[in-house]
C-alpha cells in the first residue's frame, strides 16, 4: 500500500474508534471521583507552596517567597509570551526555570518533575479566578 494512503487509512480507523468509543467519554464521574480529584489536586498545591517557600530549593538559601511572596508578580495567565530574558515566547515552565537557575542559583527543572507541576499548581491556585491574557505584559 502507498505509505500516505496507508497513514490516512490509520487516521481515519483512528477517529472511528475514537468516535466509537465517544459515547463513554462524556463527564462520567461520580462525586468521590471529584472529591479524591480535588484531594489530589490541594496535596500537590501544598507540595508546591512548601517548595516555594523553602530556601533548599536552590543552593544559595534563597526562597521564590522572597521576592514574589504569595506568589506575587508571576502572572500564570500571561503564559505563553515573549519573555525577554529568554528572547522567545516561553511557558510559564521556563520562567519558572529561568528563576531557578538565577536567583536561586539551582538546577533547572524537568517539565514533568513532581516539583515543577507542584509549582506550577501552587502559582495557579495563587491566581485562581483571574481572567487568562496569554502574550499580556
Ligand atoms: C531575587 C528575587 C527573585 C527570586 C528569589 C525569584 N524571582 Fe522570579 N522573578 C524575579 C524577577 C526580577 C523577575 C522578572 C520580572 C519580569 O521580567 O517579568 C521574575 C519573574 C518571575 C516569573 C514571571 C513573572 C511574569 O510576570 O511573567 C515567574 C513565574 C517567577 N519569577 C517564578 C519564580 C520562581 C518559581 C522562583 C523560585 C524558584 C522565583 N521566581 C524566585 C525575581 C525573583
Amino acid at each position: 500500500m502507498n505509505r500516505r494512503i496507508g497513514s490516512a487509512l490509520a487516521v481515519a480507523v483512528g477517529i472511528g474508534a475514537v468516535t466509537a468509543a465517544g459515547s463513554g467519554w462524556a463527564d462520567e464521574f461520580t462525586k468521590q471521583d471529584q472529591e479524591r480529584w480535588e484531594k489530589e489536586y490541594q496535596t500537590v498545591v501544598a507540595k508546591g507552596r512548601e517548595l516555594w517557600t523553602s530556601p533548599k530549593l536552590g543552593t544559595n538559601n534563597v526562597a521564590c517567597a522572597q521576592c514574589h511572596p504569595n506568589a506575587a508578580n508571576t502572572h500564570p495567565e500571561t503564559y505563553p509570551k515573549f519573555q525577554k530574558q529568554i528572547g522567545k515566547v516561553i511557558t510559564l515552565a521556563e520562567m519558572i526555570n529561568w528563576c531557578l537557575r538565577n536567583p536561586l542559583q539551582g538546577k533547572p527543572l524537568a517539565l514533568d518533575d513532581p516539583k515543577m507541576i507542584a509549582i506550577e499548581a501552587y502559582v495557579a491556585e495563587e491566581r485562581r479566578g483571574v481572567a487568562l491574557a496569554p502574550g499580556k505584559h
